[in-house]
């Protein structure tokens, strides 16, 4: 009697655990579902931001490294170092041509932030072609770049985040 009942007590035990781990097994797996699910949408939203912070930082390597703006742009110390916290601000500039240069300008502007009377679009647009936003052209010795169209957007944000 109590083999007979051990024995029917064994499969009814096995029974009632069984649906216990398939439902955890089944609960992990519904987890998983929801995160692989989810990672791509994160992911999406997630996106745009870097994106643009690694176009402002392509533009900031842009406008201190190739371009060297700074070079022009920001007022130096007596020792001929960039002043950093007037980066970008506008400066006179440090030399002068040795011969006439028609139209040479001694002072260069504050584009950080974005130039005077310039949007975004606009700046992209000089950068690429030379044209200004006013439709003319910029004095020398503002050089007279042809970025593509990817370094020109990225100086462009990269000013633009400044102040
Ligand atoms: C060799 C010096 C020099 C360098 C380098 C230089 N600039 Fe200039 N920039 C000037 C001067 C000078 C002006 C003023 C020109 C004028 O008034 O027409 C100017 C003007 C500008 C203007 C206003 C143009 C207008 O007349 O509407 C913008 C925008 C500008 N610079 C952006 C830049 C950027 C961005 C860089 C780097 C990628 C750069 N500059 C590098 C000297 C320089």
């Amino acid at each position: 009697m109590t083999n007979h009942h051990s024995k029917r007590a064994l499969p009814r035990g096995r029974a009632a655990r069984a649906p216990r781990t398939a439902t955890l097994v089944q609960r992990a797996f519904n987890g998983l579902c929801v995160l692989a699910l989810l990672s791509p949408v994160v992911a999406f939203a997630k996106a745009p931001v870097d994106k643009q912070s690694a176009l402002i930082a392509q533009g900031n390597y842009i406008v201190h490294r190739v371009g060297m703006c700074v070079d022009c742009h920001t007022r130096k110390d007596a020792h001929g170092m960039p002043i950093a916290s007037e980066d970008l601000q506008g400066a006179d500039l440090p030399f002068t041509p040795d011969h006439p240069v028609p139209g040479w300008v001694g002072r260069s502007v504050k584009i950080a932030g974005l130039p005077a009377g310039y949007t975004e679009a606009q700046l992209v647009t000089f950068l690429e072609t030379g044209r200004t936003a006013s439709g003319g052209t910029a004095h020398p010795p503002m050089p007279d770049y042809r970025l593509d169209e990817h370094d020109a957007r990225a100086v462009a944000a990269y000013l633009h985040s400044l102040d």
